[in-house]
């Protein structure tokens, strides 16, 4: 069934080739650009296989009392929206997806904004986004009676894959640039069984590798130029249009790497739209670390038309990428809902995190640019105080424990990058002191504090 509803069209030329004819790269034989999945049957009114909004949302509300293991997915229970397997029961599911919403009513007052939430993709089953994506692409993989798949990772997309690939019983590989991830991610592709090959070399010079390898090795290839992933991967966007009973938010802001999510995203909302399911996009804006920022780079200097690849540097290590691989689909979401792309620094990046801890949801320093970048759209009179923003937040706090620990330690930002931020800084530190065992000692550390 799903073979035949789908076929994926060229981002660039627009070739269109059937789902199962693509390269082994996921690129087009014809420009080297990257495919996306479209459906058919969806582009007429009246059209067979066009699905009916009012029929489907009614639908999707009933499946969330349901105990089908296909219906608890937050991605499956959409699965209308994402024909691409021949048969639903052979999905690979770990119950993704259902990430909660968030009100953040501390960071919205200092905000002077009303309505301010996060959308927390880091409370899926090995706690990032990436797990909405690869329970579609894998769910694909295994059908397509592959034995091995792979990817390049800054760590979040290796700990899902090799975590899917297990439930599976598929072998993976994945490769990661030495010592430039956190340690949560590594740990979690080997406890999953993942062979893990730390690759001296960047994200980039990883991807550019497994791209060589894919083409010589029946390996299937699950990074984000895989359009699958993005079918999973769109489906927080339903959730989200869902929860605010289909009027969409006026703004999503995205952490970008290698800006698969953001693309995924405005696919999800886009279809929303043509499908007449909501009644607008909701503006889409990317946020990348300033030491990462290939995409800012591009809008800024050629209005999307060329990305020029940088030497990527950042603590956030999940978006520590130079030459994203996405970033022509992401430029299109940008600029078809009247988004932003902006670029914040390793301190703001650093309080934003520290702010969004405090109000009790940790995440991981790359989903912090989402704040960081808020406070500039809202600085910039971009976001009004009556609109309604939602933060993609993408990887949950203990990913990368030792970034917390050492920002509340005051040994993450060198001295230069605190300058100006110092007060803020101080305000939102919380070091762990070490005092005597007595009731006297513990009441003298916290200096009246208490009562
Ligand atoms: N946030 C987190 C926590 C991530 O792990 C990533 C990407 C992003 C944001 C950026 O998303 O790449 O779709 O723009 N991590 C990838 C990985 C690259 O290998 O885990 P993007």
């Amino acid at each position: 069934m799903g073979e035949n509803l789908h076929q994926l069209r060229c981002f660039g030329c627009g070739n269109r080739i059937a789902g199962a004819e693509v390269r082994p790269d996921f690129r087009c034989a014809h420009c080297g650009e990257l495919f996306e999945v479209e459906y058919p049957g969806w582009s007429q009114r009246g059209g067979h296989d066009r699905p009916n909004p009012g029929a489907l949302k009614w639908l999707w509300r009933e499946r969330r009392s349901s105990s089908e293991a296909l219906d608890q997915s937050g991605v499956w229970r959409y699965r209308e929206m994402l024909p691409i397997l021949d048969n639903f029961g052979d999905a690979v599911s770990l119950r993704e997806g259902n990430a909660p919403l968030y009100h953040l009513p501390r960071a919205a007052k200092a905000l002077g904004i009303d309505q301010l939430y996060a959308k927390h993709q880091g409370m899926n089953p090995t706690g990032s986004f990436k797990d909405t994506g690869m329970t579609a692409a894998l769910s694909v993989a295994r059908q397509r009676g592959f034995e091995w798949v792979a990817c390049a990772s800054t760590g979040n997309t290796s700990a899902s894959m090799a975590a899917y690939a297990a439930r599976a019983g598929l072998r993976s590989l994945v490769l990661i640039p030495e010592g430039k991830i956190a340690w949560g991610k590594l740990s979690q592709a080997m406890d999953y069984g993942a062979r893990t090959l730390q690759v001296q070399s960047d994200f980039d010079g990883c991807l550019r590798l497994l791209t060589e390898i894919v083409r010589q090795a029946p390996i299937y290839l699950l990074n984000s130029v895989n359009p699958y992933r993005l079918e999973g991967q769109k489906t927080p966007a339903f959730e989200i249009a869902e929860a605010f009973d289909w009027n969409v938010p006026d703004h999503l802001i995205v952490p970008g790497g290698n800006l698969g999510n953001s693309s995924a995203l405005g696919k999800g909302f886009r279809e929303l739209r043509e499908l007449g399911m909501v009644a607008r996009m909701p503006h889409i804006s990317v946020i990348q670390a300033a030491g990462a920022n290939p995409l800012v780079r591009s809008l800024v200097q050629t209005q999307g038309a060329r990305l020029e690849p940088v030497d990527a540097q950042t603590r956030a290590t999940a978006i520590r990428i130079g030459n994203p691989a996405s970033w022509r689909k992401a430029a299109r979401v940008i600029q078809e809902s009247g988004g932003c792309c902006l670029d914040v620094t390793e301190a703001e990046i650093a309080i934003a995190k520290a702010e969004l801890g405090a109000e009790g949801l940790g995440c991981e320093p790359a989903s912090a640019v989402t704040l960081a970048g808020l406070k500039k759209l809202r600085a910039q009179g971009a976001v009004r105080p009556v609109d309604t923003v939602v933060l993609v937040l993408t990887g949950h706090t203990l990913k990368d424990a030792d970034y917390t620990i050492e920002f509340h330690r005051g040994t993450l930002l060198t001295d230069e990058e605190k300058r100006g931020h110092d007060a803020e800084i101080d305000a939102l530190r919380r070091d762990a002191v070490t005092v005597e065992a007595t009731a006297a000692a513990v009441l003298a550390a916290l200096k009246g504090e208490v009562g």
